[in-house]
Order: C-alpha cells, then structure tokens, then sequence
C-alpha cells in the first residue's frame, strides 16, 4: 500500500493538542495509521521507516496502553525506544522538569513521548527542547493520540465521523480523554454530546462545543457512538458522587440504557476500566457492542503514525 502524502498537509513540529488540528490533518493522520494497521497483524512486524531514530517514553503518571503501544510503535518502525522510569532517575533528587527536559535533549532524541500530571506541562517541555515533543496526556487538558485512536476505531467501523451522534458520558470534568475527543469530533463534523451530573462537568463546559445532558436516557437517545469515561478519582478532591453505587444507578451503562442509543450502537472506552463503576461488566466484553480491545489494538497503529509524520525531514523539523 502506497503511503498518504501525509507531511504535504501536516506541518506541526510537535503534536501536543487536538485543538487547532485542521480536519485535513486529522484525516492525513488516521489515513497513514490505517496503513500500519495489517503491518501490525502480521508475523513479521518490524519497519526500517525510523531506523536510527531515537524515541524517549517519559511519563510521570502511570500508563499501560499509552506507554506500552508507543514503545511497540517506536520498535516496529525500526527505532531505538527508552522508556524513562521516572520513579527511578533524578526526578525524585529533585531535578526539575525543564532541567529533566533539557538533559534529555542533550542526547538527541528524535521524538519525546510525554505524560505529566498537570495541564501545559508538555508544552512548556516542547518549548524548551529541539526534539518533536508528543502528548502522552497532560492533567486534564488533552490526550491527542487517544482521540486519534477513538477516531480510527470508530471511522474503522462506521465511515465517515461527520453526521455520527457521539456520547460522551462520566467524569468530564477531569477528562483530557473528553476534551480531546470534543474537539476531534468536532473538527470532522460529528454530533457531540456530553452526558454528566453536574458535578463532574466543567463550569465552562457551554464553551466546549458539546450538547449537554445530565440523563443518560436523553444522552444516548439514537446515539450511534457511546464513550464511557472512568471516574477519576486519583484527580478528585473532594466528594464529588454520592457513591458508587448511586453513580452506577444513573450513569453506569449497563443494556438496560443503552436500549435507547441506535441498535448499532458502539461502545467505547480509552481504558483503564472500573467494571461496575461506569460501565457493566458483561456489556465491555460483549464483542456485538464493545470496541474497546479494537481501540487498543489501533492506538498502536495511530501511535506508529506520529512518530512516522513528526520524524519526516522537511522544513520545521529539528533534525
Ligand atoms: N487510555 C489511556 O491513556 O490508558 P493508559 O493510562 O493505560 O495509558
């Protein structure tokens, strides 16, 4: 398969926000990770596209899919990847994130895969180093590459995102996940919704660009797309649901709710899962409504995709 002129439209040194992507970009992005979707299935799956090119995973939250899916990237392209354990390295002697940042450069990384607890740290990082700097999440603002795979995953499935009706439902408030997706969904013409109780939704949530609901039965009312969302408690200060049981009660998916989405209803979820929190445990495993191990197979995929686009010479590029 010949690969999509993907740099002729996307020019971005660093990826660090589905915000202020163009929809042809977008598509140039999802269109060269469809590409390395059958590379990935197949037995011999290693690539030379980024032979000699160096990727550093620095990430100072935890991470499973993130993480693993940009190191299974990286290798099968070809790349030396590192993954940097930050419980281990002078971080903890009290080295800054700018200084952590800076010494890194110092050896010439191609690309730096980034995950910070707090929103802007990553751009703050890009701003400092030479390299191509990646969003693996920061605090609550954005998780680009999730969004990505959610919209592979989904176009895979359904075609074309423009027109779908997609619900985004849970913990909005601390949700990078969410926002990328809103601005994603968005940008290539779908209906978005958010579905929430008001407490786990941002008090400027008008200005995301979403239909706000606070019922799930009006929330997924003929969606074709559910999102469930974790609640992220790790993030919460405070008491923001009266229990997990009540919160499973009126925003917990369980087959009785969804009976009012589309018949062919998808659902999703980035993952990590809290079976019985957000959503039924039978219903995430049920293969005719579930997606969520497609989106983990295809973030790989996504993730393949921007280190190819950001490691492409051209006017821009660092290296
Ligand atoms: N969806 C997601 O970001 O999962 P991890 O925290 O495991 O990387």
């Amino acid at each position: 398969m010949e690969k999509p002129h993907t740099d002729a439209v996307f020019f971005h040194r660093h990826l660090l926000a589905i915000q202020g992507l163009k929809a042809a970009e977008v598509t140039a992005l999802l269109d060269l990770a469809d590409g390395y979707v059958e590379q990935n299935r197949r037995h011999d799956k290693k690539a030379s596209v980024l032979r000699g090119r160096t990727v550093i995973n620095l990430f100072f939250e935890n991470s499973t899919r993130t993480r693993t899916s940009f190191e299974l990237a990286g290798k099968r392209l070809g790349a030396d990847v590192i993954n940097m354990s930050v419980s281990s390295s002078s971080v903890k002697k009290g080295e800054t994130l700018i200084d952590t940042a800076m010494t890194l450069n110092a050896m010439h990384p191609d690309v730096l895969v980034v995950r910070h607890p707090e929103s802007g740290a990553v751009k703050l990082l890009a701003d400092k180093v030479r390299c191509a700097v990646i969003n693996g999440g920061d605090g609550s603002h954005e998780h680009p590459t999730q969004a990505l795979l959610d919209a592979l995953t989904i176009r895979r499935r359904k075609g074309p995102l423009e027109g779908l009706t997609v619900a985004i439902c849970g913990d909005i408030l601390h949700s990078r996940v969410a926002r990328s997706n809103v601005h994603l969904l968005n940008i290539m013409g779908a209906r978005v919704r958010v579905v929430a109780p008001r407490t786990l939704l941002p008090v400027d949530v008008d200005r995301l660009g979403a239909e706000v609901h606070h019922d799930m039965r009006t929330g997924l009312e003929d969606a074709d797309i559910v999102m469930m969302l974790r609640l992220q408690l790790e993030r919460m200060q405070g008491q923001f649901v009266p229990s997990v049981r009540e919160y499973f009660r009126f925003f917990g998916l369980d087959y009785e709710k969804l009976k009012v989405a589309r018949p062919d209803a998808l659902i999703m979820h980035p993952g990590p899962m809290n079976r019985g929190t957000e959503i039924d445990s039978e219903l995430a495993d049920d293969i005719h409504r579930s997606v969520i191990l497609d989106q983990v197979e295809l973030g790989v995929a996504v993730r393949m995709a921007c280190l190819d686009i950001l490691t492409r010479d051209r006017p821009g590029n660092a290296r």
